[in-house]
């Protein structure tokens, strides 16, 4: 794709042919506001704080602004600050002011554009509105919805559109009122929603929020044990517990998608619960056996259940040479064919 030459504040910077003048800025770590861009989806240009100004004059939002050789942009234009600024001050109207105890606190879109277009406590008075009241969604097991910190930027409905092919949610009732929301905005846990938590992750405010988290002290790169995909994770560890996963990004496989159980289903790994040792039935009772005693009974209980008695279930976790020493062990020794694989399930 051939490239083009474009100016933005004074700086000349190069980008594909087809980039928007949003992507070709943030490609250049240059840094431009706006609100329902996502570099995963399709712009749909709903926010308006993207707005730049053009050398013809005119003003356009730049995440649908196709790039030209020799375009010149201005993000700096007293015009251009002055309406991104009244448009982030019209959104933040009505939302509750309650970051300190936010779940997004220091990692949200919106503190971030409203601290970089300048709103103060001064330049909101003229637009402050009571916060919307409006219940919480907690039916979810993992996320809740907090429609009064929705901005409406779209990027979980076009998240689960786009990405998800679930169209599990999207906009409700209209203007002022507008929600997003379920088919019969019925409560999430009552719909078709998948809980993959894609919709959450790229959530810029906390109107979408996994419950109950903790912020770990450290990550550490790891790969799911669920299933034969082996998505690439990132385990967030604090002490010695495991307190949340996010999708690893860099992970040629998965990119950072995860599906509910790798990116919510890690509570198992310090579960009281959990097998650490095996287990060999003793009167009747499983009880905590060494690995030497527990391979000595397998070797002798083995040899006495041979043929289509037994039954072997491999699994998906395990490499394909371990697979295929399951299978030949359940054919050759153990004479039969039942032998199965978890992935089919
Ligand atoms: S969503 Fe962002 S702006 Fe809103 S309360 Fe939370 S941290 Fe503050
Ligand atoms: S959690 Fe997944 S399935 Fe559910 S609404 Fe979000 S993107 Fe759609
Ligand atoms: S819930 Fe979050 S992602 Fe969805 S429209 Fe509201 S602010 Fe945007
Ligand atoms: S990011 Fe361009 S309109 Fe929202």
């Amino acid at each position: 794709m051939n490239e083009v030459t474009i100016t933005i504040d004074g700086l000349q910077i190069t980008a594909k042919e087809g980039t928007t003048v949003l992507q070709a800025a943030l490609d250049n770590g240059l840094y431009i506001p706006s609100l329902c861009n996502h570099p995963d989806l399709v712009p749909a240009g709903l926010c308006r704080v993207c707005i730049v100004k053009m050398d013809d004059w005119k003003i356009a939002i730049s995440c649908k602004l196709p790039v030209k050789e020799g375009m010149v942009i201005s993000t700096e234009d007293p015009e251009v600050q002055q309406i991104r600024k009244n448009t982030v001050e019209l959104l933040i109207a009505n939302h509750p002011m309650t970051c300190l105890t936010c779940e997004s606190d220091s990692n949200c879109e919106l503190q971030r554009v409203a601290h970089y277009v300048g709103v103060t406590p001064d330049s909101l008075k003229r637009y402050r509105r009571s916060v919307r009241s409006i219940p919480m969604d907690t039916s979810n097991p993992f996320f809740d919805i907090d429609p009064s910190k929705c901005i409406m930027c779209g990027i979980c409905v076009r998240t689960c559109d786009e990405l998800q092919n679930i169209n599990a949610i999207d906009y409700g009732l209209r203007g002022v009122n507008s929600i997003i929301t379920t088919l019969g905005n019925k409560p999430i846990a009552d719909s078709r929603c998948e809980s993959c938590g894609e919709c959450v992750v790229r959530c810029p405010v906390a109107a979408l929020a996994p419950k109950n988290t903790l912020q770990p002290m450290r990550e550490v790169k790891s790969v799911c044990t669920y299933c034969g995909v082996g998505c690439g994770v990132l385990l967030g560890v604090r002490g010695d517990k495991i307190v949340g996963v996010r999708g690893d990004k860099e992970n040629p496989v998965n990119k950072g998608s995860l599906c509910v159980k790798g990116r919510y289903g890690y509570k198992f790994i310090n579960h009281p619960d959990r097998l650490k040792t095996p287990l060999v039935k003793k009167n009747g009772e499983l009880v905590e056996a060494s690995w030497e005693e527990a391979l000595n009974r397998i070797e002798e209980e083995f040899s006495q259940h041979k043929g289509d008695q037994f039954a072997a279930l491999a699994s998906a976790r395990i490499t394909n040479e371990d697979n295929y020493l399951i299978q030949k062990f359940t054919r050759a020794v153990m004479e039969t064919n039942n032998i199965d694989h978890c992935a089919r399930l």
